[in-house]
């Protein structure tokens, strides 16, 4: 793991740990009981659930490997261990909605002496401890973000399921509202180029190694395709004409009922995390499935990006929003901001998910992490308006089943 250890220092653990946990409570504050308890799909999780899972990963993988750690109580391994074979049996993910105990005043008593625990190890722990600790530390703290994100995204659809539409947050402001700016195509020249992160950033080992391709040149859409865009593409039959669907796509179209994006309603309203409201035309269309955004891609005669591509043009801009020499693209867009590659929808790409060459995963149990999942997937980039900013970064792997709706999807064009 030593290419992976970014050593996280005292001071910077003594800050981040406390914010971040506090930021996943935050997140449940506009929420009844009720709502923390709902599972309404078998892969998504109920708020309860993600506030003991989190907690878990820091005893099962920080605490735990402390001398003399006694677990706090030794059937939450059961209940909270999501996937980690090498750890053991566990409630089915699909049953995670179905435990009515522990009660969330039961999780958040057990996050509290997790977090008493974590800081006493952070501020009184030897310096050869805390390193030793230091990657495993930043890990979960990577781990509770990418949970934050799926909380929000949870109970969207245990409240967009909910015939009242209520709001998460009532009268939140849509986030498009802006007029859709022009679509324009930014030319890459291609040829060799490297993709993946660099070896002095925290990473997934999924990101690494890094490592060189070769790109024909390409060109790649300016911006999202937006609802408005999407309405044609449903005015155009674009959901009924087979031959613009892949197979197991118009299987999948057929099987599911898709006529329009989740949490689109016949009247051109959508549910959002705000409520339910009219669709605004220049916002980008989100919730759709990779099978739906490859037939949209063949409708407007292009087709998805590959990994590659999209961060290729990510990594071109320097962090003031300048094009870098480097870049090969024309012509180059204004602002970052208008690109709008990081922070609105996870952008579907044409790439499976599959290992880079040299991968290799974490050590241990954490192996289980992303390298297991490298099959019938497909690789997603950018981050969503619900990724916490800190884990927004180019060369980050986000991966789905293609049939995957209920997360904040949306699309690029590439040709
Ligand atoms: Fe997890």
């Amino acid at each position: 793991m030593d290419a992976l250890r970014i050593v996280m220092n005292r001071a910077d653990a003594r800050e981040l740990y406390p914010r971040i946990r506090r930021a996943t409570e935050q997140l449940c504050a506009p929420l009844a009981v009720e709502d923390m308890t709902v599972q309404s799909l078998p892969e998504a999780s109920p708020l309860r659930w993600h506030l003991a899972h989190t907690s878990w990963f820091f005893e099962q993988f920080v605490l735990a490997e402390r001398a003399g750690h006694r677990p706090i109580d030794a059937r939450w391994t059961y209940l909270f261990n999501s996937y980690y074979e090498a750890i053991g049996a566990r409630t089915a993910q699909t049953e995670r909605g179905q435990l009515s105990r522990p009660t969330v005043d039961e999780v958040r008593a057990y996050r509290h002496e997790i977090d008493v625990a974590m800081m006493a190890f952070i501020c009184e722990s030897s310096d050869r401890e805390l390193e030793r600790a230091a990657f495993v530390l930043e890990l979960g703290l990577n781990h509770e973000e990418q949970h934050q994100e799926l909380m929000l995204t949870d109970v969207k659809h245990a409240l967009g399921s909910n015939p009242l539409d209520p709001p998460y947050v009532a009268g939140l402001a849509p986030a498009g509202s802006r007029a859709a700016v022009p679509l324009r195509w930014l030319r890459c020249d291609g040829g060799a180029v490297e993709i993946g992160a660099r070896d002095a950033t925290f990473a997934f080992d999924n990101e690494r190694a890094r490592h060189r391709v070769h790109l024909e040149p390409f060109e790649l859409s300016s911006r999202l395709v937006t609802c408005g865009e999407w309405q044609a593409f449903i005015a155009d039959r674009g959901y009924d004409r087979s031959e613009l669907w892949l197979s197991d796509g118009w299987l999948a179209r057929t099987r599911l009922g898709w006529r329009a994006p989740l949490y689109w309603h016949d009247d051109a309203t959508l549910f959002t995390l705000g409520g339910r409201r009219a669709i605004d035309p220049a916002e980008p269309v989100c919730h759709v499935s990779f099978y739906e955004a490859d037939a949209y891609a063949r409708w407007a005669h292009a087709r998805l990006p590959t990994e590659a591509e999209w961060e290729t043009v990510a990594t071109s801009r320097a962090p003031d929003g300048n094009l870098l020499e480097s870049a090969r693209l024309h012509p180059a867009p204004a602002r970052d901001a208008e690109l709008q590659l990081f922070g609105d929808v996870w952008e579907w790409t044409a790439s499976p998910y599959v290992a880079y060459p040299r991968f290799r995963e974490f050590d241990g149990a954490l192996g289980e992490y992303n390298g297991k999942f490298m099959s019938g997937r497909m690789v997603l980039r950018g981050g969503s308006c619900a990724t916490p900013r800190r884990h927004v970064r180019a060369s980050y792997r986000n991966f789905f089943v293609p049939e995957t709706r209920w997360q904040f999807s949306g699309l690029r064009l590439a040709r």
